[in-house]
């Protein structure tokens, strides 16, 4: 007997997710519970992927989708995937900034993607392996993919962390708040404030100017935050923003989503991967929006993109 099985249906998509750490894992659980594709989890660990993959399979009969998960420590059983994600790589610990990743996650980047794209040439890739920015970098050079097929995740997670925290201050439901983070995936990002509301209320004109400025540093500092909770990098927020991101490629959604995309001009940035609202939809990334922003806004984004430049100076030839 079989320890897992394909659901020999075609009509279903295929999902790899390269890594099976908490964010991967996570990740398969939530795409899972949508039921619209198979999803393979890959992983150097033996038996992590495989024994990941068979509890959540056995959740299936519980909450009622189809058990089309399966683990793997190769690449074969990954080959005709739609969507590759690429949650491989060290998390950061307590003291660590993402960017202190960048040698080590570069390599194991690099080495992943190749695997994964020799098997699935026409695939999408979402990169979710810190640091963020340039490990998109590592991705869209080992690939050879276009731009519109290689971009990350972290403008969803940044967004509803400051999404979150308006939610708590002004009482209302998530759901109702509409926010933007743009920038690198890190301390520097930038939430725009400008761009948030409540209902189609603006935030100015229902939280003061001090409190505003906080919830933009806690969102900046987001990350870290679970780190020093956890000792190592949050899960639950990113595995469920990437699978948002799956959604909308596979289900063709043109959903107007924050992603790490690469920027060719747009917000005056040439060569760099940065977050920034895109359309996101069958063919990857159809479209970049670019918004009015404000003085401020504009040098803070400047700002992120100096520091996503640095690091991006650390890769080696492979971006
Ligand atoms: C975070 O911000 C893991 O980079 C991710 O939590």
């Amino acid at each position: 007997m079989r320890s897992s099985r394909s659901s020999g249906r075609e009509l279903r998509r295929k999902v790899t997710i390269v890594g099976a750490g908490n964010t991967g894992a996570t990740c398969a659980e939530v795409l899972a519970q949508r039921d619209y594709a198979d999803v393979v989890l890959t992983d150097i660990k033996e038996g992590l992927p495989q024994g990941k993959a068979l509890d959540i399979s056995q959740m299936a009969p519980i909450l009622g989708f189809e058990p089309t998960v399966s683990g793997t420590n190769s690449y074969e059983e990954t080959a005709g995937s739609d969507v590759v994600v690429v949650t491989a790589g060290l998390p950061r610990q307590p003291g660590m900034s993402r960017d202190d990743l960048v040698t080590t996650n570069e390599k194991i980047v690099g080495s992943v993607v190749e695997q994964a794209v020799a098997q699935s040439p026409d695939a999408i890739i979402i990169v979710l392996s810190n640091p963020l920015d340039a490990m998109c970098h590592v991705a869209k050079s080992v690939s050879g993919f276009p731009k519109k097929r290689v971009f990350g995740q972290a403008g969803i997670l940044d967004t509803a962390r400051f999404r979150t925290f308006i939610a708590w201050e002004t009482r209302s439901s998530a759901k109702d708040v509409q926010a933007l983070v743009l920038g690198g995936h890190g301390d520097q990002m930038v939430p725009v404030v400008s761009a948030t509301t409540v209902g189609g209320v603006p935030l100015t004109r229902l939280v003061s100017q001090d409190r505003i400025d906080s919830m933009v540093e806690r969102t900046a500092k987001g990350g870290g935050e679970v780190v020093e909770l956890l000792g190592t990098s949050a899960w639950y927020a990113p595995g469920a923003a990437v699978a948002q991101m799956v959604d909308a490629v596979l289900l063709d959604e043109h959903r107007v989503l924050p992603c790490t995309a690469y920027l060719d001009g747009e917000y005056g940035i040439e060569g760099l991967y940065m977050g920034v609202p895109v359309r996101l939809g069958a063919d990857g990334i159809e479209h970049v929006l670019e918004l009015e922003l404000s003085d401020d806004e504009k040098r803070a984004l400047e700002a992120s993109a100096a520091a996503v430049r640095e690091v991006v100076g650390v890769l080696g030839s492979a971006a």
